[in-house]
C-alpha cells in the first residue's frame, strides 16, 4: 500500500542528467538502501520523490500518488533530507512544537519521538549546541512526528559515531518490522550491507542494479559487487 515507486524518473540540470530513467521501488516492511557514489543522483531522486524538485520526465509515487497529491504529508511520509534546518536559539522541544502546530500534530507526540531517538535528556537544550549526530537524531524525530508509514532518509548516518550507526541500524529495523517502508540513501556501501534488505544502486543517474541484498551481492561484499558491476559494465 505504501510502496515507493520511481517510474522512468529523469531529472536534468542544464548539461547534467542527475537522474537518468530510474525505475525502482521500495516496499513496506523492508529497508531499501538507495546507494551510489557521491554525485550519483541519490539526493536529486529523493528530492523529486518529496516534491522538492520537478522531474524533467517520468514520475515518482508513494502509495500510487505523487507527493503533491498526499493530503497530510507529515502523517504519511517522514523525511530526513538534511539536519541544518533547526532554529538554533530554540530548544529541541520548541523546534518540534512549531512543526506540530503547522501540521496539526498533537504536542504529546513530541516527548514520544524525542524518547525514540534518545534525545529525551536534552529536549530542553537549545539546538545550536547540538552536535551533528544530535541534529541527525532530531531530524529523525521530526520525520517520526506524524507516525508515518513511509520514511525517506537521505544519508541519515552522516555524523553518527560507530555506536550511533549501530543504534540507527536497530532503529530502522524496528520501523521496518512495524510494516513501514524505509528508503535510506548512503554512499557508504560497506556500512549499508548490514542495514538493508533490498538495494537500489545507481551511478551517474542510472540504475546499476536492484534486488535483495543476497541477489545483488551473491556472497560477496556490496563494495565488491558494485565494483564488478560498474567496472564490468
Ligand atoms: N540544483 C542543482 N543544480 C545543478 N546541478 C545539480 C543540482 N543538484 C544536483 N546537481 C548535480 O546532479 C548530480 C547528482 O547530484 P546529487 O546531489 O543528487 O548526488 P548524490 O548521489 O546525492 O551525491 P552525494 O553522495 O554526494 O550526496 C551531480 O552531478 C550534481 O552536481
Ligand atoms: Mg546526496
Amino acid at each position: 500500500m505504501s510502496t515507493i515507486e520511481f517510474k522512468g524518473l529523469v531529472k536534468k540540470y542544464r548539461d547534467v542528467t542527475a537522474v537518468d530513467d530510474l525505475w525502482a521501488e521500495a516496499k513496506p516492511g523492508r529497508i531499501t538502501g538507495f546507494l551510489g557514489p557521491n554525485g550519483a543522483g541519490k539526493s536529486t531522486a529523493l528530492r523529486c520523490l518529496l516534491g522538492l524538485a520537478n522531474p524533467t520526465s517520468g514520475e515518482s509515487l508513494i502509495g500510487g500518488r505523487p507527493y503533491s497529491g498526499i493530503a497530510h504529508p507529515l502523517q504519511e511520509v517522514g523525511a530526513v533530507l538534511d539536519s541544518s534546518g533547526f532554529n538554533g536559539s530554540l530548544t529541541a522541544r520548541q523546534n518540534l512544537k512549531i512543526i506540530c502546530a503547522a501540521s496539526g500534530i498533537d504536542y504529546k507526540r513530541i516527548n514520544e519521538v524525542l524518547e525514540l531517538v534518545e534525545l529525551g535528556n536534552v529536549k530542553g537544550k537549545r539546538t545550536k549546541g547540538f552536535s551533528l549526530g544530535m541534529r541527525q537524531r532530531l531530524s529523525l524525530a521530526v520525520a517520526l512526528l506524524g507516525d508515518p508509514q513511509v520514511m525517506v532518509l537521505d544519508e541519515p548516518a552522516n555524523g553518527l559515531d560507530p555506536l550511533g550507526i549501530v543504534w540507527l541500524r536497530k532503529f530502522l529495523r524496528d520501523l521496518a518490522d512495524q510494516g513501514r517502508t524505509i528508503l535510506v540513501s548512503s554512499h557508504q556501501l560497506a556500512e549499508m550491507q548490514h542495514t538493508v534488505d533490498d538495494v537500489i544502486i545507481i551511478n551517474h543517474g542510472k540504475l546499476v542494479v536492484k534486488g535483495t541484498i543476497a541477489e545483488v551481492t551473491k556472497g560477496k561484499s556490496l563494495e565488491e559487487a558494485f565494483m564488478n558491476l560498474v567496472v564490468g559494465a
